[in-house]
């Protein structure tokens, strides 16, 4: 496959390709009106890609002398977190950052004091507040500028999710792709974000920090223990699993419960704490804002591409979830030329 050269006629045996690898990719997510419409995107950017990078579609190796999992079963994620986990300690500037997000007398240039102390962290605020994701009608010059007329709650989610992004570092043996992890968590915040708006449910920036931050658990998971992120990878890439199942029956609850756990513990705001924990726990995503949203754009964005490489099948998406939010499934292919342009604009932002 290395040799296909980008060419502008269909080569039949690409799209006989792509055709197979995203029957797989849904093949347990049923065939809704949205599922249907998403596998057509889907289709158009498989088959793209298979001819752009056609390495990216390889399967992933790990080395024969990869010591085996001890197989120890934690009682639940609490426990898990009490076990040898590369936890990120959470950086002074998050604990600031949440501490003036909570106070009620806290004010805008209580936040603007200590974003301006950062100066990647102002820079990042900045250019958000000069992206397409907050219309502004004049560039905006300085970071307390962009804080002002970001207004208190958008700019302190904005900075939050941002400063976030920081916790998710490279270390030097891991199972997990990290910039393939880095690009689904943007996507996410994009998608939700835009979701958000369209369905007009307030807050939008809130729930482009959940989505930044819903996959934290799988984070966590994947750098603590080599071994058991092997296992785990090769048990959700085999036939009748996906990676939520396969988190399951070898941990006992899945990286939604443990990222629900993790942000609880750091004491997050009570809605990203619902997003991350709750973004792969039906009962949640049926009754909670934030948990129904991130679940739903966390499907739509590994449908359009920003898959994790982890599992060659995405799960479901929740329909009563999607019915509630309340936006068609044409509304959302309307919307996604917009939301590539964000992702391709906030990647830039955030890949600095
Ligand atoms: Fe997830």
């Amino acid at each position: 496959m290395s040799n296909i050269q980008s060419s502008s006629k269909i080569r039949p045996e690409i799209k006989e390709a792509a055709a197979r690898y995203v029957h797989k990719l849904f093949m347990h997510s049923g065939d809704s009106n949205l599922v249907n419409l998403l596998k057509k995107e889907a289709f158009k950017r498989v088959y793209k890609q298979m001819i752009q990078e056609p390495d990216s579609f390889l399967p992933k190796t790990f080395s024969s002398d990869t010591e085996p999992w001890d197989g120890r079963k934690p009682e639940g994620p609490a426990d898990f977190l009490k076990g040898p986990v590369t936890l990120p300690s959470l950086p002074q500037i998050q604990m600031q950052l949440q501490r003036i997000i909570d106070d009620p007398n806290s004010t805008i240039s209580d936040l603007a004091k200590l974003i301006c102390r950062e100066p990647k962290l102002s820079a990042a605020v900045m250019r958000l507040a000069n992206s397409g994701l907050y219309k502004q009608d004049k560039p905006v010059e300085t970071p307390s500028k962009a804080l002002e007329l970001l207004g208190f709650e958008k700019a302190g989610g904005l900075a939050l999710g941002t400063a976030s992004l920081s916790l998710f570092k490279r270390t030097d043996k891991t199972v997990l792709d990290l910039v393939k992890f880095w690009k689904h968590s943007i996507a996410c915040g994009v998608v939700a974000q835009e979701i958000a708006v369209t369905a007009e449910l307030g807050d939008p920036e809130r729930f482009f920090a959940g989505g930044l931050l819903h996959d934290i658990g799988l984070h966590v998971i994947f750098e603590s223990n080599y071994s058991l992120g092997v296992e785990l990878f090769r048990l959700a890439n085999s036939d009748g699993y996906n990676l939520y199942k396969a988190e399951r029956k070898m941990l006992g609850f899945n990286h939604a419960d443990l990222g629900g756990c993790i942000l609880e513990k750091w004491k997050f705001p009570r809605q990203l704490v619902a997003a991350a924990g709750g973004h792969h726990n039906p009962r949640k995503i049926e009754s909670d804002p934030d948990a129904m949203v991130i679940h739903v754009a966390d499907f739509i964005a590994q449908a359009l591409g920003y898959e994790l490489g982890i599992s060659p099948v995405i799960g479901f998406i929740d329909q009563t979830a999607w019915d509630k939010i309340g936006i068609t499934a044409e509304q959302l292919i309307e919307l996604l030329p917009n939301i590539q342009r964000l992702i391709d604009d906030v990647l830039l932002i955030l890949e600095d």
